[in-house]
């Protein structure tokens, strides 16, 4: 039999419900947050975080303003226990910070939980079995009754150990382990009977949160299970539904935003999506697509080059450069029709008005990052990014027939050298064909006189063997100057375009001219950068010659 072989795998079962009302919601808030960074984050790393490095992740997800953070394991983890005795006695938990810790259903680990929790104004006291059909009959050989019997004597000891401690505000959590591989009328069994022994009111509400331990189906599939397990609850009132999904299928944040939709109040993960496996559900990109949609997060994630350094530092993971909203690729456009279609967008978007760019959902402004990083060229670019690269980085307007064939020396000098080609680059390849540089013509000088409205032009010219005087008249300096080039050297030259424009401004602005000229039936492009606009103008004739005559020296 081929090893690859998917008859080995069954579908997820799904809710028979008809008359679901999930998809006819809309988010219009972000849920309550709640960190698990510490907690299931921590032990899934290869080396987990020592106490500088917690204190750190702590301050971090603090300042970020989550205000409900699982710190540990700290019946199973002396370095836990530590840790949260630590923020207690250094009087580090912010009075609007409730700190939850996780426990299994099991006596002498509650007792050491309590313990570890002396002294705090308030805390989440977080108490899970797996409920799941392959744990019950596999890992527990226990049945439906003997699952909901673990559940029931955790909740009792909970509430029993939180008499011991009456200065702390205890808030009491349980999670149905696995709830989405449970049958979901089984999952509201347990969870009603944790409920009847908590007995919650509107006023002082338990959790219940909702794991994709390992997820396992689309998140529509998820969304049913919370909104029948909404639906289905004696006390939904009492009740904050969280969930807490995990990345298996590459779509934790897509199921929790489902569920949301399906009714969850509160929604757990950690930063980037760390966590076993493939991780938990990143509260990041859950909050920036909040963010991009118009709703206000109630996270700062203004910074997230901070978040990603302690990140890395705390965890030592990398983060991926695509990384959903904050990777170092995301603003980047290399495609050339991207890029054109950003820099027309980014030109025309006021301050004032809503954000309209194409490819780019956000303002990377938001977040720290700037346009800079925005244009980057290789040989998949057109002239769009090409010419945004010289424009920002020096100040080239380029006119649209010296970008086209910009792009193309750009395509050609790439694929000889394959990779990102940075903006130096191009300018030196800009400079090198299109300014002077390709041939002997050099301006020496040159006197114009203006005589109604006709302009007389002689010009001294070093053509490599010597310096030759050109005598002719125009309209203007430029076409008096071609045809005084016309009549010394024979031949018919027309001016197809010709655009200058300033670059920078004040006293010490430069003048960029660009001709596109007709040189016996060729057209040749020619640029020139002078602190004079006549001067520029005319050496960009003469670039345009040079060009001329190297190609066909070339030719
Ligand atoms: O993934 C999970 O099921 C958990 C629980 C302990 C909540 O981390
Ligand atoms: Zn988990």
């Amino acid at each position: 039999m081929n090893r690859f072989d998917h008859r080995k795998y069954r579908p997820t079962p799904v809710v028979p419900m008809h008359d679901r009302l999930w998809p006819n919601h809309t988010i219009e808030k972000p849920p309550t947050w709640a960190s698990v960074d510490l907690r299931d984050g921590n032990q899934a790393l290869p080396e987990p975080m020592n106490v500088a490095q917690k204190r750190r992740m702590w301050d971090l997800l603090v300042g970020l303003g989550l205000k409900e953070i699982e710190v540990g394991f700290p019946s199973a983890s002396q370095s836990d226990y530590d840790f949260v005795r630590r923020l207690i006695e250094e009087e580090r938990i912010p009075a609007d910070v409730t700190v939850q810790v996780l426990v299994q259903a099991r006596e002498a680990l509650i007792s050491k939980t309590f313990e570890a929790l002396k002294g705090i104004h308030r805390a989440i006291v977080h108490v899970y079995n797996s409920t799941s059909t392959v744990q019950r009959e596999r890992v527990f050989k226990r049945d439906r009754e003997g699952v909901k019997a673990i559940a029931v004597h955790g909740a009792e000891l909970l509430r029993r150990e939180a008499a011991n401690y009456p200065e702390t505000a205890w808030i009491f959590q349980y999670s149905p382990e696995s709830f989405s591989n449970t049958e979901w009328d089984y999952a509201v069994d347990v969870c009603d009977a944790v409920i009847d022994i908590w007995q919650p009111t509107p006023e002082r509400p338990c959790i219940i949160n909702l794991p994709a331990t390992v997820e396992s189906s689309t998140p529509n599939v998820f969304a049913d299970q919370v909104e029948y397990f909404c639906r289905h609850l004696s006390r939904r009132k009492a009740v904050i539904v969280s969930v807490h999904t995990h990345n298996d299928r590459g779509c934790a944040v897509a199921a929790a935003e489902l569920a949301i939709l399906a009714g969850a109040d509160r929604v757990e993960g950690t930063l980037m999506g760390n966590g076993e496996r493939t991780g938990n559900m990143d509260i990041v990109t859950l909050a920036m697509n909040l963010y991009s949609q118009g709703i206000d997060p109630a996270i700062d994630l203004s910074r997230p080059d901070e978040i990603i350094q302690v990140y890395h530092q705390c965890t030592g993971l990398p983060v991926h450069p695509r990384h959903p909203w904050v990777g170092e690729l995301v603003y980047t456009a290399f495609s050339g029709s991207h890029q054109d279609a950003i820099r027309k967008c980014l030109h025309q978007q006021q301050p004032d008005e809503p954000w309209q760019v194409a490819y780019l959902p956000i303002d990377p402004k938001d977040i720290g990052r700037d346009y800079q990083a925005v244009i980057r060229v290789n040989s998949q670019s057109g002239k769009g990014g090409v010419a945004y690269v010289l424009e920002r980085d020096y100040g080239l307007m380029l006119p649209r027939w010296i970008q086209v064939e910009l792009a193309r020396i750009v395509q050609r000098e790439s694929e000889q050298q394959p990779g990102e080609i940075d903006s130096e680059t191009i300018h030196a390849l800009f400079l090198q064909h299109f300014v002077a540089a390709q041939g002997p013509n050099r301006l020496e000088g040159y006197r114009i006189d203006r005589n109604d409205e006709v302009e007389a032009i002689e010009a001294h010219i070093d053509d490599g063997c010597g310096i030759r005087t050109v005598k002719g008249r125009g309209e203007g300096a430029i076409s008096a100057f071609i045809d005084a080039i016309a009549r010394a050297g024979g031949q018919r030259i027309n001016v197809v375009d010709y655009v200058e424009h300033a670059i920078g401004e004040g006293a010490d602005a430069e003048a960029a001219a660009y001709v596109y000229l007709n040189i016996g039936g060729r057209r040749v492009a020619g640029a020139a950068i002078d602190r004079d606009t006549v001067n520029a103008s005319l050496k960009a004739v003469l670039s345009a010659l040079n060009l001329a005559q190297s190609d066909r020296r070339a030719a």
